[in-house]
């Protein structure tokens, strides 16, 4: 099979994450007899700077054009006061607007080798397996009005929260389509004892759910299942939520995997006619600057969305758990980066990569 994917590295540690994903993909697509045909375009920080825009035309059509795009991670503290057309996270909220891919799947589990990792307990932590389905191109993120206007007492700025049925349904299907692959129960988190919005959420994901009666469906507001996710992590299954509430959740569900830098996720949007998603791939993590170019970064979250690209783009799900395996296996041998906490030296960037490659065989 040709793999046509776009590879945007992006900023802070984001190219060297992704040097190792790419490492790991070449060396799984060698193995299975797979052709890959890369392509490399701006997004971010660094487009800003090359371009004038976080988002060019350039790389639009090239993401449309790929089969899926893989993502290293966006930011630049230089864009701090920047206004928000002028910076990088606007090139990421871009690229997921114009892919159309409004289901954003964040796995969250622990591993056992990792158990000592996470500042909770292990008791607490161990057997943790849940997948966060975040609502991507709606919401707080999108809503108009928004803005800042006025001066002076009476400067003001506004965000506006918003969902139709439409965009709640499909996420929903999303998430009872995915627990019926798994252990059958959903979790719709919203906070709907406060807002509109929320009230619409759970009375469409109630309707949703009479097309699903095999599969349980719990509510929680937000607030609580904050709490929830580091007191009793191992009842959740499927995980729904909105844009806003899903971005800050999946960060804290990352306290469970042991590091941020183990959390893969995959966007995905409509299905091609060929039955394969549309597919943006990146670590949860974020651009890091502060340990950008000095090979600290864990690769593994970019590793692990590699992964995810095979399975749900591609379906090829052999590899897939190849790649999957080989995490286990790099995981279990200790040789990891300082933020899993390895009892020896840490191992840097690239000695990951390298041993994922290792392990692939
Ligand atoms: C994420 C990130 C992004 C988001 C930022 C970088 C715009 O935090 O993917 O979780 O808020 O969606
Ligand atoms: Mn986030």
């Amino acid at each position: 099979m040709e793999l046509n994917i776009l590879v945007l590295p992006g900023d802070g540690i984001g190219p060297e994450v992704t040097e190792e994903a790419v490492r790991a993909l070449r060396h799984v697509a060698a193995k299975f007899g797979h052709s890959l045909r890369l392509s490399e375009a701006l997004l971010g920080g660094i487009a800003i700077h090359k371009t004038g825009s976080p988002f060019p035309d350039g790389t639009a059509k090239l993401a449309l054009e790929a089969d899926a795009t893989l993502l290293g991670a966006v930011g630049l503290p230089e864009f701090d006061d920047a206004p928000p057309e002028r910076r990088p996270e606007r090139g990421l909220l871009g690229i997921r607007k114009t892919l159309g891919v409004f289901a954003n799947l964040r796995p969250v589990r622990s591993y056992k080798s990792l158990l000592d990792s996470s500042p909770l307990k292990n008791h607490i932590v161990d057997g943790t397996d849940m997948i966060i389905v975040r609502e991507l191109t709606g919401d707080l993120y999108y809503g108009t009005p928004r803005g800042i206007s006025g001066s002076g007492e009476a400067e003001q700025a506004v965000n506006t929260m918003i969902y139709t049925r439409a965009e709640i349904q499909r996420i929903a299907r999303m998430a009872f389509e995915l627990a019926r692959k798994r252990r059958r129960k959903v979790t719709s988190v919203d906070k709907s004892n406060v807002l509109e919005v929320s009230q619409l959420w759970r009375k469409v994901v109630i309707d949703v759910a009479a097309e699903y009666p095999d599969v349980t469906l719990e509510h929680i507001l937000v607030d609580n299942c904050a709490m929830q996710l580091i007191l009793n992590p191992r009842r959740f299954d499927v995980v729904v939520t909105g844009n806003m509430f899903g971005d800050i959740l999946s960060d804290e569900g990352a306290v469970l995997a042991g590091s941020i830098g183990m959390l893969p996720s995959a966007s995905v949007g409509p299905k091609r006619p060929s039955g394969a998603w549309v597919g943006l791939y990146e670590p949860v993590h974020g651009s890091a600057p502060d340990i950008a170019g000095q090979g600290k970064a864990n690769p593994l979250a970019a590793i692990g969305s590699v992964a995810a690209m095979l399975e749900y783009s591609f379906g090829l799900k052999e590899e897939a758990a190849a790649v999957n395996a080989a995490v286990d296996a790099v995981l279990d041998s200790g040789r990891v980066t300082a933020d899993l906490r390895p009892a020896g030296p840490p191992a840097t960037t690239a000695q990951v990569g390298e041993a994922i490659c290792q392990a692939i065989g």
